[in-house]
């Protein structure tokens, strides 16, 4: 990191006072950081809510994307979204789940069974609860974006839990990643995902676990050459906003936003299965990189204790529960 969290918070909201007042200027911008490549499948669906934003306020509000970590990393990017120096910022439910327990119930592994059921939670009612229940901590959830299932990779094939004693894998700072891994015997080692190429590369780590983007968009791939595809979850992206411009910002304005947030999630979601299929090719073919089916049944099994629990803790058992309830019975 380039500044430290103090003068990051000073830059910013000097940088964000020049372009910002709700109250005196036409137009507003809004800016929003994230720590994806500008590559990434997400970016660019956040760029096409950008431009719908736009088209739907007449110019009135726009959002400026921040890519890659630059304006800090999605703890720091909360945290200055807390303060109010920062307006949107692009996160993940594993990440969240530090600022709002909710989300914690898309952190559960093997929830959901196949990516219809993911949709089902994300574009129903217990998703837009989740995205509504952080109001009072300072921002709201605008939408999801899908960002597949997760699974190990390392320079080892990671076919059954016993494959991860002894191993080092970096993990999101999420109180339910840490304990998935301990539950399956590996040593969960909590880390920023812009420190994880060199981890991975300097033996910090043996491995870590990510959606196959991350082999071509952040790179990994050039410093772990085996994808175990054990699926152990499935965890969205969410975009957020500050419950303070939120506010400030008029009807329309915020009915425009919902409407381009969800269009994006839509935009998104062929993007992802396309740009998913690209990176796989190209994780083959230009990286060396290979991908290893895995029986996940040994995995569910040894996590399943986590969805029992969930079930019992108060904080997230309701969404929980209205998570399972989406499971098809056809
Ligand atoms: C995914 C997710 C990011 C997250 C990253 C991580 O790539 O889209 O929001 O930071 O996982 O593992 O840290």
């Amino acid at each position: 990191m380039l500044f430290n969290k103090k003068a990051l918070a000073t830059f910013v909201t000097c940088a964000l006072a020049a372009t910002t007042s709700f109250s005196t200027l036409a137009a507003t911008t809004l800016k929003l950081s994230h720590n994806q490549d500008r590559n990434h499948p997400v970016h660019k669906s956040m760029q096409y809510m950008a431009d719908k934003v736009k088209e739907y306020t007449d110019g009135e509000v726009r959002i400026r994307i921040y890519p890659n970590g630059q304006l800090g990393t999605q703890r720091e990017s909360m945290e200055l979204l807390q303060n109010g120096a920062l307006h949107i910022a692009k996160s993940n439910a594993s990440e969240l789940e530090a600022f709002e327990p909710a989300y914690g119930a898309f952190n559960i592994p093997y929830i959901f069974r196949d990516r219809d059921h993911y949709y089902r939670a994300m574009e129903g009612e217990v998703g837009e609860k989740i995205l509504e229940a952080s109001y009072d901590k300072g921002f709201i959830g605008l939408t999801y974006y899908d960002a597949g299932a997760r699974s190990f990779y390392a320079n080892k094939e990671i076919k059954t839990p016993a494959d991860l004693a002894g191993l080092k894998i970096r993990v999101q700072p999420s109180p339910t990643a840490v304990e998935m891994i301990k539950m399956m015997g590996g040593s969960p080692t909590p880390l920023s995902y812009g420190e994880l190429y060199t981890a991975l590369q300097q033996g910090v780590v043996d491995g870590a676990e990510n959606n196959e983007t991350a082999l071509t968009t952040a790179r990994h791939g050039e410093v772990a050459k085996i994808f175990s595809m054990d699926e152990h979850t499935m965890i969205p992206d969410v975009l957020v906003i500050s419950s303070k411009v939120w506010d400030e910002l008029s009807a329309d304005e915020q009915q425009a936003m919902k409407k381009a947030a969800k269009e994006s999630m839509a935009f998104h979601k062929d993007l992802w299965t396309e740009m998913t299929v690209e990176s796989i090719e190209k994780a083959k073919s230009s990286m060396d990189v290979k991908f290893v089916a895995v029986e996940k049944q040994p995995f569910v099994d040894a996590v399943k204790p986590m969805h029992d629990a969930a079930l019992q803790n108060p904080a997230i058992a309701d969404y929980v529960r209205g998570i399972d309830a989406l499971v098809s019975t056809n």
